[in-house]
């Protein structure tokens, strides 16, 4: 795709991921407009943000649906109501079902706290300290069915410290490494540099066997 993006952001959180991304379109660096923020979650900070900057945004609360299937199935109505190219997941903590997931097939994106394959799910930063790990960071890929394993589109990392705890280092990841390839993955996909094609990416023309993987330590 190499029109002006339109993207749809579903978040649980926080936000920043989603502030990086707004900043980095106001800045001039992604090709796209933020047509709807999603959330689960009513107070969200990330609602918060969205409403402060004029986007439009919406929370539906998981309760008032009997099943995770059906909130899905309303989730998916109010995304595709604002006509995403996108589907851009950023920090959104419930685990989809295939109702969600198979209605955004291929365009359905996430960030996850680690560089996959290692460390899916939950306590990504507490699970590589204890691991010993001397290199940690976040990965932005492809959402297929089975959980964090869609390809990935493209990594980076930092180095652990001796006296790191998971909040110091989660912090790092997010700050320097989340908030720097989360946008340039999407700046990628929305030129049509990267396209996920067949169960693959394709980067420039080729399939792209390991994705870019850049050290994002301070100077
Ligand atoms: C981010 O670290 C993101 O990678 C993680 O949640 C945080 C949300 O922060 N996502 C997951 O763990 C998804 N499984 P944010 O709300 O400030 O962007």
């Amino acid at each position: 795709m190499t029109r002006h993006a339109r993207l749809a952001v579903v978040a649980s959180g926080r936000g920043r991921n989603l502030q990086a991304i707004q900043h980095t379109i106001e800045q001039g660096g992604l090709d796209a407009t933020i047509v709807g923020v999603f959330s689960n979650r009513r107070r969200a900070p990330a609602l918060a943000f969205a409403a402060d900057r004029g986007l439009h945004h919406f929370a539906l609360k998981p309760k008032r649906f009997h099943d995770r299937a059906a909130f899905d199935v309303a989730l998916a109505e109010a995304v595709a109501a604002v006509d995403p190219d996108w589907v851009i997941l950023a920090g959104y903590m419930r685990i989809l079902t295939p109702k969600f997931i198979d209605r955004f097939s291929g365009r359905l994106v996430n960030i996850h706290p680690s560089l996959l394959p290692a460390y899916k799910g939950l306590d990504t930063h507490a699970r590589a300290l204890a691991a010993g790990e001397t290199v940690h960071g976040a990965s932005v890929h492809i959402v297929t069915d089975e959980l964090d394993a869609g390809p990935v589109i493209r990594q980076g990392y930092i180095h652990t410290a001796d006296d790191d705890t998971p909040e110091t280092l989660g912090e790092r990841v997010m700050s320097r490494v989340e908030q720097q390839i989360y946008p340039a993955a999407l700046a990628e996909l929305s030129s049509g540099r990267v396209v996920y094609r067949d169960g693959g990416i394709i980067r420039d023309g080729q399939p792209q066997k390991e994705a870019p993987n850049d050290c994002y330590d301070a100077d």
